[in-house]
C-alpha cells in the first residue's frame, strides 16, 4: 500500500502573504491529516518563506500526526530541526534564489557533512531520507552514506507529463534508481512537481511507498476542495 504525504508549505505561503495568521498551517496539519493523508511535509527553509519555526514545533507537537521535516545541511537549520523533533527528516539542496527545490542533492560534495547530519538523527531514532535525482550513482552514494529512505526528484518527469513529451528515458531511470535502492534495503519515495497524471504513472513503480505532494494539492484545492482532492490522489496510489 503506497502513502500520501501531503506538503503543506503554500499554506504558509498563503497566510504569509498577509502577514496574518490566516490560513493556519497548525489547523491544516490537522484537518489533512483527517482528510486521511498518511504524513505531512513541511520544508523549513532557510529564508523562513513559508513554514516559520513556531508552525512547525506546533505540527510536530500534534498527537498521531507523522511529521516529514525537509531540512538544508545548513548548521542552524539542523539544530532547529533537532529541537523540533519531527519524527521523519529529509535533506534537500537549497539555493536562497530558486522558486523551489530544483533538484537532487550533491552528495559527492557534501558526503562528509550528509553523513554527519544523518547519524545525529539516526541517533534521536528520526527516519532519514535523502531528496535526490534518478541516478544509479546517487543511489549507490545514498547507499554508502546509510540513509534509511531516498526521495527520488520527480520534477523533470513531472515537467515531461505535463508538457506531453515523451517521458520514456526518464520513467525508465526513475524506475532503475528506484529498483536498485530498494535492492539495497533503500525506503523509496518520490515527489516534486506530481499532479494526478504523473503520479498515477509513477505507480507502476512497485518500488515506491511514499508520494510526497504539495503544490498540485493546494492549488487544485481552490477549485474542489482539499478533501476530494487528497481522495482522489488516496485513489490513484492505493
Ligand atoms: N518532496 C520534496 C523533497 C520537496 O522539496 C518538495 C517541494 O518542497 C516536494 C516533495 C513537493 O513538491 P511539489 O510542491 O511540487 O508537489
Amino acid at each position: 500500500m503506497k502513502r500520501l504525504g501531503v506538503n503543506i508549505d503554500h499554506i504558509a505561503t498563503l497566510r504569509n502573504a498577509r502577514g496574518e495568521l490566516h490560513p493556519d498551517p497548525f489547523l491544516a496539519a490537522k484537518f489533512v491529516k483527517n482528510q486521511g493523508a498518511d504524513s505531512i511535509t513541511i520544508h523549513l527553509r532557510e529564508d523562513r518563506r513559508h513554514i516559520k519555526d513556531l508552525d512547525a514545533k506546533n505540527i510536530c507537537s500534534i498527537k498521531n500526526l507523522l511529521v516529514n521535516l525537509e531540512i538544508s545541511i545548513k548548521e542552524e537549520i539542523v539544530k532547529n530541526a533537532l529541537k523540533i523533533k519531527p519524527n521523519y527528516i529529509c535533506i534537500v539542496p537549497e539555493n536562497r534564489k530558486e522558486i523551489t527545490t530544483e533538484g537532487g542533492l550533491n552528495l559527492k560534495k557534501n558526503k562528509n557533512r550528509i553523513k554527519k547530519i544523518l547519524n545525529i538523527f539516526k541517533k534521536k531514532k528520526i527516519r532519514t531520507s535523502l531528496f535526490i535525482n534518478p541516478s544509479s550513482k546517487d543511489v549507490l552514494l545514498a547507499k554508502e552514506l546509510g540513509t534509511d529512505c531516498i526521495e527520488i526528484h520527480t520534477g523533470r518527469f513531472a515537467n515531461l507529463v505535463k508538457s506531453k513529451k515523451n517521458i520514456n528515458n526518464e520513467f525508465l531511470r526513475i524506475k532503475k534508481s528506484c529498483k536498485l535502492a530498494h535492492d539495497y534495503g533503500i525506503e523509496v519515495h518520490a515527489g516534486h512537481g506530481l499532479d494526478y497524471k504523473a503520479t498515477k504513472i509513477l505507480t507502476k513503480i512497485k518500488e515506491i511507498e511514499e508520494f510526497n505532494i504539495g503544490h498540485f494539492i493546494i492549488g487544485e484545492s481552490i477549485f474542489f476542495g482539499i478533501k476530494s482532492v487528497i481522495k482522489k490522489f488516496k485513489k490513484i496510489i492505493k
